[in-house]
């Protein structure tokens, strides 16, 4: 198993009453587990728990997080720091605003390299060329040369997967990776991601509030409401037989095609 998630509860502040609750899932190596639910339900909370960064005065006030049977909760900040964008990395919603308007992305990418391997700067560009290249960017030393605002969101969200994915991780997280963005690009990003993942064997956790996205690029699927699991298992089992309303409900508003569920 890689990811090992088991009665999570998470606060902010001193509050009594965690703001995620008992929350348990499980990933195996190749895996793509979405969570699912309404705006403030906790899904970014969970995904940023296991990456060592809730926002504000966030902790994780109970259960575990383990990644290959260590438990990241027990990691200092040296631990922490190995494992962020080598082993656990993630993409944001709008890796537009991770960017720093006035640098190159070529600068910030070969910064973002060397601050995780021991590489020279011209060993680092030719890494960042190739990720780019692999993520099907054209021209990707343009790319390197240009700064953010010159580049259309799908082109800079795809600058921060390929970041994202430079050094094999071996679990990827996603936070509304798409969006941002319009449908058609949103279509082509997440195909691209799924190419992603196949081809590197990574796990990985994806937020959408598209339901139908969820299932399309998921092997197991959560579904989150007020802090709470409402939903947990393969995604086909959780979309034929749910057990909560909340989930008939996010279902029953996806379109039928050609007869079938298709989602
Ligand atoms: N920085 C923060 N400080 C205090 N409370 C927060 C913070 N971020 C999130 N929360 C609380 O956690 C709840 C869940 O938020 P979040 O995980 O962002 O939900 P989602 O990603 O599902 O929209 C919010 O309703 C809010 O009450
Ligand atoms: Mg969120």
């Amino acid at each position: 198993m890689l990811l090992d998630v088991k009665n999570l509860d998470i606060s902010y502040g001193d509050n009594p009453v965690p703001t995620v609750k008992d929350v348990s899932f499980s990933l195996n190596k190749g895996e793509v587990l979405a969570i699912v639910g309404e705006s403030g339900s906790g899904k970014t909370t969970v995904i940023r728990a296991i990456l060592g960064v809730l926002a504000g005065s966030g902790h994780v006030s109970g259960g575990s997080i383990e990644l290959e049977q260590e438990n990241l909760l027990q990691l200092d900040n040296k631990g922490w720091l190995k494992l962020r964008g080598r082993h656990i990395s993630m993409i944001f919603q709008d890796s537009g605003n991770m960017l720093n308007p006035v640098q190159t992305i070529g600068h910030q990418y070969i910064e973002y390299i060397r601050t995780h391997a021991h590489v020279t700067k011209e060993e680092a560009r030719q890494m960042a060329l190739d990720v780019l290249r692999r993520m099907n960017l054209p021209n990707p030393e343009n790319i390197m040369a240009s700064y953010t605002f010159e580049l259309s969101g799908g082109m800079r969200q795809r600058v921060g997967i390929a970041m994202a994915i430079t050094f094999h991780p071996k679990l990827l997280l996603a936070d509304e990776p798409t969006s941002a963005l319009d449908v058609t690009t949103q279509t082509q990003i997440v195909k691209e991601l799924m190419q992603i993942i196949h081809q590197s064997d990574a796990a990985m956790i994806v937020v959408t509030h598209n339901i139908g996205v969820a299932a399309y690029m998921s092997d197991k699927l959560m579904v989150m409401a007020q802090g709470e699991v409402k939903d947990y298992g393969i995604t086909e089992a959780v979309i034929s037989n749910p057990q909560d309303e909340y989930t008939k409900k996010l279902l029953s508003a996806v379109p039928e095609i050609g007869g079938k569920r298709y989602v």
